[in-house]
């Protein structure tokens, strides 16, 4: 618990990095991976409203960096604040459900509400009948 207590912390932290002027959300997300490892991610935007990139990828990316074709995902954190600090409630997006999936199907995603409080779910059951590509 100590542990999730510090990704979700992580998370929080991991927010104020973001590059969010368009939609003043400032997202972060923390992950632990299969190997004890935690890397971090932010939300990123752009003037091209579309090619912005959600702070969950942003934190598989790294860890995919870090750790290769090995990393599997055990835990991950997500958290957003507006810019002057007020916290929203947040939800992965679809994009980001697929992404956990293909790391941990299992994976435990936490996510914050405004009060404080977490909501922990399993990442397949936050996407059922998640798309995997068909043997051919
Ligand atoms: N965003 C995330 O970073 N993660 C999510 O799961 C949902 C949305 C970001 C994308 C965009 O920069 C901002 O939140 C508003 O949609």
């Amino acid at each position: 618990m100590h542990e999730l207590n510090a990704l979700r912390a992580l998370a929080e932290q991991a927010s104020q990095q973001a590059y969010a002027p368009y939609s003043n959300l400032r997202v972060g997300a923390a992950l632990r991976s299969a190997s004890g490892q935690t890397y971090a991610g932010c939300n990123v935007e752009n003037a091209s409203f579309t090619i912005g990139n959600c702070a969950e990828r942003a934190a598989i990316a790294a860890a995919v960096q870090a750790e290769g074709q090995n990393f599997r995902l055990a835990a991950i954190a997500v958290a957003a604040f507006t810019t002057d600090g007020t916290a929203l409630p947040v939800s992965p997006c679809g994009a980001c459900r697929q992404a956990m999936v293909e790391f941990g199907s299992q994976a435990a995603v936490s996510f914050r509400q405004p009060d404080g409080n977490w909501i922990e779910v399993g990442a397949d059951a936050l996407l059922p009948f998640y798309f995997t590509l068909p043997a051919r």
